[in-house]
């Protein structure tokens, strides 16, 4: 078998410089906003280019904070309209209701499955005071276009960045450090992945910042003081401290996850397989290598078959979620990706055997 992401023995090549910090850890006796939390904020605010990083509980958390930071801040009114790619993870749409904003979701460009600036554009009023961009499956939105449309529309931008750790533009510019204000998930099997639930908020919006580090620790501004409504999303220590492990190795984890793409896009040319679209630069770090089929089921049942592990990122989309009470909107381009998304295995513990074996097996269907 092949399988789809092999966690335990990626993580296993960290186990024993992680033991030996958990260990250090221990006699310390801080484990909440300690030493190894602090670390990791300036070694990914350095890693990404920008001059604040805040850790938090999660990437939803990361994103919901910053919309309720900035409303706090009164650069968002409850019940602003936010754009965002139609074709997302849940998440991004739930961070926008869940601050009390309004999300306006719009079919993504089918090539890229990124936003459309075009589209984007074309959806602007008065009303529309942000636009969340996804770096989907790994790959930089067109952020030239998408913060020139907001900076003549004096819109806000924010990134979720929850699967892009790394991806950088042709100026070598980060993902983290092309907007406002940027969401990271460390979902143990994202590109930068803790031990469990983690995220962080990348900035360069001193204000922001500021307030983040409060609302994240109940909003308190002292021990014992309390100034603005605040939640309890922190990052752990333990999970910090694995992040801080991990993170020298990120790049070369990218470029690797790279060589494969770049080798699948190569080898593989079965007309009944759609490839992603990729420019063979840095702007995609492949958290996730995505085909297209006309026939999922079939596609999938020969997979099995042939013991390849496969994923769908996301089989259905957010208008079709029955929490967001969205059934009226009609979405064709976004629909069909939904129906024809296979995710194949992409990790770089990847063998060049394996990788070599999942493209002889997609050209024989
Ligand atoms: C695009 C996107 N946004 C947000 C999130 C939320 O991150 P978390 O699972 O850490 O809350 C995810 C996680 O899968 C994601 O893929």
């Amino acid at each position: 078998m092949i399988p789809f992401i092999d966690l335990n023995t990626y993580n296993q090549s960290f186990e024993e410089q992680f033991n030996a910090k958990l260990h250090s850890i221990f006699l310390s006796g801080t484990l909440i906003l300690g030493k190894e939390v602090s670390l990791f904020e300036s070694n990914f605010a350095k890693f990404c280019g920008t001059n604040h990083c805040v850790g938090v509980g999660n990437g939803l958390d990361a994103l919901t904070l910053i919309f309720k930071g900035y409303i706090e801040l009164g650069r968002l009114q409850l019940g602003d309209k936010v754009i965002v790619p139609a074709n997302t993870y849940v998440a991004s749409v739930l961070a926008i209701v869940n601050a009390g904003l309004h999300p306006v979701l719009l079919e993504p460009n089918e090539d890229t499955f990124n936003l459309c600036p075009i589209e984007a554009e074309k959806h602007i009023d008065s009303n529309v005071k942000a636009i969340l961009v996804v770096h989907l499956y790994g790959q930089l939105a067109d952020m030239k276009s998408i913060n020139h449309l907001a900076k003549s529309n004096n819109l806000l931008v924010i990134e979720d960045a929850a699967q892009a750790h790394g991806a950088e533009n042709s100026i070598g510019l980060r993902a983290g450090n092309l907007s406002d204000a940027a969401a990271f998930s460390f979902y143990p099997t994202k590109n930068l992945g803790a031990l469990g639930d983690g995220g962080a908020i990348t900035t360069n919006d001193d204000l922001l910042a500021n307030l983040l580090k409060k609302t994240r620790n109940y909003g308190r501004s002292s021990r014992f003081e309390n100034k603005v409504i605040g939640f309890n999303s922190r990052l752990d220590e333990i999970h910090a401290a694995f992040l801080n492990i991990k993170l020298p190795t990120l790049d070369q984890h990218n470029q690797k996850r790279r060589v494969i793409a770049k080798y699948y896009i190569d080898t593989i040319n079965n007309p009944k397989i759609k490839l992603p679209f990729f420019d063979e630069t840095k702007n995609h770090v492949f958290h996730l290598f995505v085909v297209r089929v006309n026939d999922r089921e079939k596609f999938c049942e020969y997979l099995d078959k042939n013991h390849v592990g496969y994923s769908f990122h996301y089989p259905i989309p957010p208008h079709k979620q029955k929490c967001l009470q969205l059934p009226f909107l009609h979405l064709p381009i976004t629909e069909k990706i939904h129906d024809s998304v296979v995710s194949i295995p992409i990790s770089p513990i990847l063998s060049v055997s394996n990788y070599e074996e999942v493209a002889n097996i997609l050209n024989r269907y």
